[in-house]
């Protein structure tokens, strides 16, 4: 017994100054990936860490590398079926500069998706964007999806809430830096932005469905308050309805009106402003197009001989 220990610590005596002298190896290697940047090695571990938090975040991945100052979650209300539409907003929102200092993910809301074949290709944009949110609702207009998202949020995001929660259509063209600006020196809690609906002598009685925002601590209410399910006020026109529950509620008292920054896209397409946070009734691609253009977004494109657009 006492022979064979012997060989073993022996072998142990050997491997220690190999061990000591990779340990030497890979602390060297790591200082120098660390060098550049003027930080150490783990820096650039954290940052990749980071970055894989919200791995489909087209608008915060690039803006994501320090802890942000404001972070907000943008729900398209949209349908499985309007697949050409999601496209071109997927890449109007995945071309803006990023928004300094905030984390902004922007995702698609659905409700249950009941068709086969739109499964079949909703799943290939999840695999490939991973920029869906289905729902448990039934996917029909005024019939309580808002009521749903705002309710779901609290939850699928308990994890890692967000400071607003943001409800938008796939017919707004959402400057997302614009937004963040607005938001930035506002507070955390209770807050209430959009386009406000002056009605019943209040200026700001409900914020109009082109995009509103919420905080988060709304939402949360939202989630769990049995009065707006009790007063069944989750049918009907349902961006007056979140102005109702509110409002009966004494919430929202941080309100804010983005007019005119917030605006519907005139018939003649001449209305449009450079400070924008939000412009609406893009529905048809030759309003989509008529944006991007007026906002320079595709004014970048590199020439090449590859191509040739007018
Ligand atoms: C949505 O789908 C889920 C899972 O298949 C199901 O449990 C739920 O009842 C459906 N909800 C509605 C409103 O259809
Ligand atoms: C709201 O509407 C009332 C009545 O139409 C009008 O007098 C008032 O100026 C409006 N307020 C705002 C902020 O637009
Ligand atoms: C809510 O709707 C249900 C089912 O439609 C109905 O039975 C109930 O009376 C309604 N409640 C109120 C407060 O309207
Ligand atoms: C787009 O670019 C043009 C030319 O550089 C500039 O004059 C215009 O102000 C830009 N538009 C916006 C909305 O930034």
């Amino acid at each position: 017994m006492t022979m064979m220990k012997s060989p073993t610590s022996t072998s142990y005596l050997i491997l220690a100054p190999v061990a000591i002298l990779l340990l030497l190896f890979l602390l060297s290697s790591l200082n120098r990936t660390g060098a550049g940047g003027g930080s150490d090695g783990l820096g650039v571990l954290c940052a990749r860490r980071a970055g894989t938090r919200h791995p489909t975040a087209a608008v915060s991945a690039r803006a994501e590398a320090a802890e942000p100052e404001l972070s907000l979650l943008v729900g398209i209300l949209t349908m499985p079926k309007r697949r050409e539409r999601r496209d071109i907003v997927r890449l109007a929102y995945a071309l803006q500069p990023p928004a300094a200092g905030a984390r902004v993910d922007v995702r698609f809301v659905f409700c249950n998706v009941t068709d086969p074949v739109e499964a079949a290709l909703v799943a290939l944009e999840i695999m490939h964007h991973g920029d869906i949110i289905v729902l448990d609702c039934a996917e029909n207009m005024n019939d309580g999806k808002t009521y749903a998202y705002f309710s779901s949020v609290p939850r699928l995001f308990a994890a890692a809430p967000y400071d607003y929660v943001m409800k938008t259509d796939d017919d707004t063209y959402l400057r997302v830096a614009a937004l963040v600006g607005e938001l930035r020196p506002r507070p955390r809690d209770d807050v209430y932005l959009g386009y406000g609906y002056n009605m019943s002598g209040d200026p700001k009685l409900f914020m109009h469905g082109m995009g509103y925002v919420l905080s988060w601590d709304l939402a949360s209410w939202v989630s769990t308050a049995e009065e707006i399910l009790a007063r069944n006020d989750t049918l009907g026109p349902e961006d007056l309805m979140l102005g109702k529950w509110l409002n009966l509620a004494g919430k929202g008292r941080n309100r804010y009106d983005l007019k005119p920054r917030m605006y519907d896209l005139s018939w003649d397409m001449d209305n449009l402003r450079p400070d924008s946070v939000a412009v609406h009734m893009l529905k048809d691609n030759s309003r989509w197009a008529t944006t991007l253009r007026y906002f320079n977004v595709t004014a970048g494109i590199k020439p090449s001989k590859l191509y040739h657009l007018p």
